[in-house]
């Protein structure tokens, strides 16, 4: 492509249509010129397609953190590679990920979409991925640059970021991958940075990412997160998302013929779109390309590995791990026959299968009890998982009308079976339905094996009721109440019950409108597209007796699997957690079966930290994550020992949410969320203030044992006589001294205690996962770039420094565990800018 020569012939109306997307996922093709369209897809976990509902399938990877807490770069780029193919599978050349925001509190609604609460260690995990993806020739859109660490009112929340902790800890991670790995794409975030929001924020979007750190790829807004036309314009923001656009259609050509934006800087921005549209050519993907999928057994061996190398062993007593399948066993939780693939949100994707842990387990062990034992969902499960649709198959029969349902003999546009019956309608698309305002029958029958109480469910962003053989059961239109469904734009749930007779066949018919048909939906920057429904229903269970059932079966096995945690109902983009704990129910389950039986093993899935109030009565605890497609397989394998744990947690787990840095400084307050723990965020804090962790930043254990010795460092300047701004060298040996092969992670932490300001007691700059069979040993040489160990951000400045003195290096496998510590010196004070 002539980028100038397409310029120059471009008219300033077509400029302005580059400018925004004509949909959800595309931008607009200008056929006269040759000009494609370019398709976007979320992202971070996998490659959705251009539909968030009823999607065509795709692999789904482990969670943020669950990736993260592999600490293996390697096995990150080849998952981004993975990513990057389905991305092309997908007909999509713009991938929105990874995330890489930061944990400050573990309540962060998209905390387990992000890596970690270290930036160095985020920061190399997202280069890793960022390296992996555009290998494929996709674009990596990497998000959402930046301060967008929690959910609530996200679109108008101040980020009060002080400028110390603004570049060591939120920009950090994204100058690693910008130095490492060069992604073509930035999503900005929603919220306001120190007063100003990011996508008209030419301190962040020019100053820091163009001219510090030399990026020259395209910028994008996140979905409706553009807020003004000329300000994001001239602030850096190449395109508006989504389409069609809220702003700039209408207005962009006023600013510039006011020369509020002038014809070199909009030339600025669609130089920048046309680049990346030639960039990704080769890939000769367009708006039409078709949904296809890539799910092959080497992918899934790939999804499996890294599912089970993220896995942490956070504790295991008596070496009651690996479980022995000799013995008689059970598996009892709520998350036992439930694949918590993965969290909520944009995150979320129809993946090509799920394993649950029972399957997984299953495979390993001839007899295996069950029970449920206490119930994990917030709102009731999907009613698909119990109905056949008309034609008989599994889940419920769909139909999507342009007429209310009042028009008698009205034809659907269309028809189709779902097996999910949560339907995000927003990108939802049909030549016949014009407006945002259409109408939608979901149906199903439900023969029930024996009498029982049924519980049915609605929740809109819209309006809908629910009949069962005629009879109304559940209205959410008469009186709505709000609440945070579908990214924070929908109705709380509404629940009716009904006594269900056994092996009679019911017919369930929901009646939908979409948003406009409410009172209550919620216009303004959080409405997201056309509206939404969400269909629950199940037998209603009675707590004290699933506890009792459960009781008996733990008390008759030799060992307990305990299946427990979170799901996507749980974590989710759209609004942060309300506390740290389980689901109600789950602790009280860990400690009746605990006081039962000794040999109880928790696996707990979860993006962030949970409580666990439990944590010392039983001998073995499994932090899991959202594991992907794999996620039974992945926790199975780990259980009965076919996969060596050697997961390491990329983030502090804390005892109580009140222990947390950011805890009285969690949630906009006056519209300002207060970044006041500074530069204190996760193992820094915990340090600095000598308060106890359940677990520490870094903590994971092996099957296995390693020993770390005889550290040596080599400092360039000693070696060859260089300048300061070169390498340090770090040698250690590692040996596996137990009886099974391993994976252990070599953790470098920098200190430096003599500098003019006041510096973490440690501060993580390096590491390397490295495989060992038993018995073998391997000198391991990491490289620390000196610039990059050392300084701080100046802020009378305006720039980093490394300051004279000596720094200690602090080798470990976790944060709390350092075994062999040396020094190197620092000859000479200096201040840099840029990567
Ligand atoms: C999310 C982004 C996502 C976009 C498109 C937004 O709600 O914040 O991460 O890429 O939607 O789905």
């Amino acid at each position: 492509m002539d980028i100038e020569d397409i310029l120059s012939k471009l008219t300033l109306d077509e400029k302005i249509d580059l400018l925004s997307g004509v949909d959800f996922w595309h931008t607009k093709a200008i056929l006269r010129l040759g000009i494609p369209s370019l398709r976007m897809s979320d992202g971070p976990n996998g490659v959705r397609g251009s539909r968030l509902f009823n999607g065509v399938p795709a692999a789904c990877t482990p969670c943020g953190t669950g990736l993260a807490a592999t600490w293996d770069e390697e096995l990150i780029q080849e998952i981004g590679q993975l990513m990057g193919k389905e991305a092309i599978a997908k007909g999509a050349s713009l991938l929105l990920g990874p995330t890489v925001n930061i944990q400050r509190s573990p309540l962060g609604g998209r905390g387990f979409e992000s890596f970690s609460e270290d930036p160095v260690l985020a920061g190399k995990m997202a280069a890793a991925a960022v390296r992996g993806i555009q290998s494929t020739g996709v674009v990596s859109v990497i998000k959402h640059f930046v301060g967008n660490d929690q959910e609530e009112q996200r679109q108008s929340a101040d980020s009060i970021i002080p400028p110390r902790a603004l570049r060591e800890v939120y920009l950090l991670p994204y100058q690693i991958a910008e130095k490492e790995a060069k992604p073509r794409g930035y999503m900005t975030a929603y919220n306001k940075v120190n007063g100003t929001h990011v996508s008209e924020n030419s301190g962040i979007l020019q100053n820091v990412l163009r001219d510090e750190w030399g990026f020259d790829g395209v910028v994008i807004s996140d979905w409706y997160g553009t807020y003004s036309v000329a300000e994001s314009i001239n602030a850096g923001l190449d395109i508006e998302m989504p389409g069609p656009s809220r702003w700039r259609a209408g207005l962009a050509k006023l600013s510039v013929n006011s020369r509020k934006v002038t014809h070199h800087t909009l030339n600025q921005r669609v130089r920048n779109i046309l680049k990346t549209i030639d960039h990704v050519a080769p890939l000769k993907l367009s708006e039409n390309s078709t949904e296809g999928t890539v799910n092959t057994p080497e992918i899934a061996q790939k999804l499996l590995r890294v599912a089970s190398s993220g896995i942490v062993l956070l504790k295991n007593e008596r070496n009651i791990l690996p479980l022995d399948n000799g013995k008689t066993t059970a598996i009892i939780g709520p998350n036992a026959k439930f694949a918590a693939y993965s969290g909520g949100g944009s995150a979320t994707l129809r993946p090509y299968y799920v394993v649950t842990p029972f399957e997984g387990v299953k495979a390993h062990i001839d007899s295996l009890e069950y029970a449920l034992g206490a119930t994990a969902y917030k709102k009731l499960p999907m009613l698909t998982s119990i109905t056949n649709a008309p034609n008989g198959s599994p889940g419920m029969e769909m139909r999507i009308y342009a007429e209310p349902h009042s028009v008698k003999d009205r034809t659907p546009v269309e028809r189709f079976n779902i097996d999910n019956s949560s339907c995000f309608l927003s990108d939802y698309k049909h030549p016949d339905i014009s407006s945002n305002l259409f109408y939608v029958e979901v149906e199903g029958t439900i023969t029930p094996e024996t009498d029982a109480e049924y519980l049915f469910s609605l929740t809109v962003n819209g309006t809908a009721r629910l009949y069962v053989d005629g009879e109304e059961v559940v209205d959410n239109e008469t009186t709505q109440r709000p609440g945070d469904s579908f990214f924070g734009s929908g109705t709380a749930e509404e629940v009716g019950r009904k006594h269900l007779a056994g092996g009679r066949k019911y017919t369930v018919l929901v009646q939908f409108g979409t948003a406009p048909t409410s009172k209550i939906a919620k216009g303004g920057a959080t409405q997201m597209g056309v509206g939404g429904l969400q269909i629950g229903g199940c037998i209603k269970t009675d707590p004290a007796s699933l506890l009792e059932e459960a009781v008996a079966v733990a008390k008759r096995v030799d060992q307990v699997i305990l299946s427990v945690g979170l799901n996507s109902e749980w974590e989710s983009e759209g609004w942060d957690r309300a506390h740290m704990d389980l689901p109600p129910g789950s602790d009280a389950l860990v400690e009746a079966i605990a006081a039962v039986n000794p040999n109880v093993v928790v696996v707990s899935q979860s993006g962030t930290p949970v409580t666990m109030p439990w944590a010392d009565k039983v001998p073995a605890i499994v932090q899991a994550w959202y594991g992907g497609n794999e996620t039974g397989n992945a926790i199975a394998d780990v259980l009965f020992g076919s996969a060596n744990p050697s997961g390491k947690l990329p983030l502090s787990w804390p005892i109580r949410l009140e222990d947390n840095p950011a805890f009285i400084n969690t949630k906009p307050d006056g519209g300002k969320v207060l970044y006041g723990e500074g530069i204190y965020v996760g193992y820094k804090w915990y340090e600095r203030t000598k308060r106890d962790t359940l677990f520490a930043f870094g903590h994971g254990l092996s099957y296995t044992q390693f020993k770390l010795e005889n550290l040596v460092i080599a400092d360039s300047q000693e070696r060859d006589n260089q300048s300061d701004s070169s390498d340090v060298e770090i040698l250690v040996d590692v040996t596996n001294t137990g009886l099974r092969d391993g994976s252990e992670v070599v953790q470098v932490y920098v200190a430096h205690q003599t500098a003019t300001v006041q510096r973490p007691p440690k501060e993580l700059k390096a590491f390397a996962k490295v495989h060992l069979p038993k018995g073998e040993m391997k000198s391991v040489k990491i490289t620390l770039d000196k610039k990059y160990a050392c300084s701080f951000w100046d802020e009378s400045a305006n720039a980093w420094v490394m300051e004279q003195g000596t720094y200690h290096v602090l080798v470990g496998n976790s944060s709390q565990n350092i075994s062999l510590q040396r020094q190197f010196e620092v000859a000479q004070t200096k201040w840099w800018t840029g990567l």
